[in-house]
């Protein structure tokens, strides 16, 4: 029996063109590959990935096979999985269970099936979280608390569902999972706000690795990826004529700031709204006009979350908005606009992903991917560059916690900053860019080494 589940795994070929381009651009991953290669520090490492299955993921997921590691993968968004990156992934041996368009069923089933290793997982690369809520929820259930009583979000059933399902063909195996993880390596923010949360909570029973505050990644992924990839799929979904648009950007930090500049290179007039004065006033000063959204929502005509929150376009906010305004998400989960207000509206499917939607008042408006991350639904995710810079410190991640997992206690860490100057590092020579050497009287002086690092802790860059 095969042992993945793809859309069509003749795309596999067309897949390895392209994973071939993305190896030319992911230069901390094929840097990763020329020293570990041989050495293969993450042997016996069987690692479950709940990340977007793209091609960036696919070089990713070559770079931890090189590296010794067995792995298993799942998408960690219903829309995010690119068919020729899957396939190419499957082709190659690697079970992987990720479709573009599965449903939410299929999505906790998928992953459910990236955990079965004949010998069991002991690793989790997650984006998001789910790979780490599905096995401590399991082992809570296990545990005979009563949490998959209490009536949810269509999400959170379709997760129930899927534990409840484990439970009855494998009692005790969510438990023994749990046991057998010797840590994690997250990647967003939203999956991060959750580790600590659970580690707040005492509920975090291994070692997690924040990679999205690793510098080479939030600054980097978050922003410079986000400013060219959230553009991207609105073209791709629209097609609209960007400049001398007003859009309205919710959110100003990582993500906000490069989609502010993102919309903003395309020629359209932003406005952007905080909740924090520090970063409304970077806002501010960036030469954008915050606002509040109840005071733009009639005249705006596009409208983008990026704040990681819950209900920042509500039902009385899509009702005042103007015919054929466009409403997307590029935080990580769609709650951030409140889709599920709008299931008893009139939908029309103009394409996938894209939906029109009419509003009582006759007005419609364009939905992009239901309102889940539309660069990854509507396009195909961050170019292969800033995904290396993101990836090498999960690849990093990984080997720490394998290799030295027994030295951390349960809690959430970030990598050391000289790996973060070593991930930009790897990254410099691609694009031309020539380092100046300190002098040692230099480096004295300003309290660092010749090697680096070059900066306190509390530096923000
Ligand atoms: P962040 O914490 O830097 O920024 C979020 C901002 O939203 C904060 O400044 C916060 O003050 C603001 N905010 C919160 N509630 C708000 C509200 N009701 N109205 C207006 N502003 C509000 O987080 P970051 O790194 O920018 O990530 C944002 C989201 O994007 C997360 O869910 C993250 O996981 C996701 N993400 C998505 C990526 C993609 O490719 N689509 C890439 C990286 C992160």
């Amino acid at each position: 029996m095969t042992d993945y589940v793809v859309k069509d795994i003749a795309l596999a070929a067309y897949g390895r063109k392209e994973l071939d381009i993305a190896e030319t651009e992911m230069p901390g991953l094929m840097a990763l590959r020329e020293e570990y290669g041989t050495s293969k520090p993450l042997a016996g490492a069987r690692i479950v990935g709940s990340l977007h299955m793209t091609i960036q993921t696919a070089a990713l997921i070559e770079t931890l096979t090189a590296l010794g590691a067995d792995v298993r993968w799942a998408s960690c968004n219903i829309f995010s999985t690119q068919d020729h990156a899957a396939a190419v992934i499957a082709e190659s041996g690697v079970p992987v269970f990720a479709v573009k368009g599965q449903s939410l069923t299929e999505h906790w089933d998928y992953l459910d099936r990236s955990f079965q290793f004949a010998d069991g997982a002991n690793l989790i690369l997650d984006d998001g979280g789910d790979a780490t809520l599905y096995i401590l929820l399991g082992a809570r259930a296990e545990a005979g608390e009563d949490i998959l009583a209490v009536p949810t979000s269509e999400e959170e059933e379709a997760i129930k569902v899927q534990i409840k399902k484990r439970m009855e063909e494998s009692p005790g195996w969510f438990t023994k999972t749990r046991e057998a993880i010797v840590g994690v390596s997250e990647e967003t923010t939203t999956g991060v706000h959750r580790l600590y949360d659970l580690f707040r909570k005492d509920l975090l029973p291994f070692p997690a690795i924040n990679v999205n505050d690793s510098v080479t990644k939030s600054k980097f992924d978050n922003k410079y990826g986000c400013k060219e990839s959230l553009v991207d799929g609105i073209r791709r979904a629209t097609d609209v004529m960007m400049a001398g648009k007003v859009a309205v950007v919710c959110g100003y930090g990582d993500v906000g700031k490069g989609s502010a500049a993102s919309l903003a290179g395309a020629g359209a007039r932003v406005k952007v709204t905080e909740v924090d004065p520090i970063c409304a006033l970077q806002a501010a000063m960036d030469g954008f006009e915050v606002v509040v959204l109840e005071d733009v929502v009639e005249t705006a005509d596009i409208f983008i979350t990026t704040t990681g929150n819950k209900d920042v376009i509500r039902i009385e906010h899509m009702r005042e908005m103007k015919d054929m305004a466009i409403v997307g998400n590029i935080g990580h989960f769609d709650n951030e606009i409140q889709v599920a207000n709008l299931k008893n509206h009139k939908w029309t499917s103009v394409k996938e992903q894209v939906d029109m939607i009419e509003m009582p008042s006759g007005n419609r408006i364009l939905l992009l991917s239901e309102g889940r991350l539309l660069n990854l639904g509507n396009a195909t995710g961050h170019p292969s560059f800033v995904m290396s810079a993101s990836f090498t410190n999960q690849v990093l991640a990984q080997i720490e916690l394998w290799t030295k997992g027994e030295d951390y206690k349960p809690g959430v860490y970030i990598l050391p900053k000289h790996l973060d100057e070593k991930v930009a590092r790897l990254h410099l020579e691609r694009i031309g860019v020539k380092l100046t050497e300190l002098k040692k009287d230099q480096a004295d002086y300003i309290g660092v080494t010749v090697e680096g690092p070059f900066k306190p802790e509390h530096y923000r860059y």
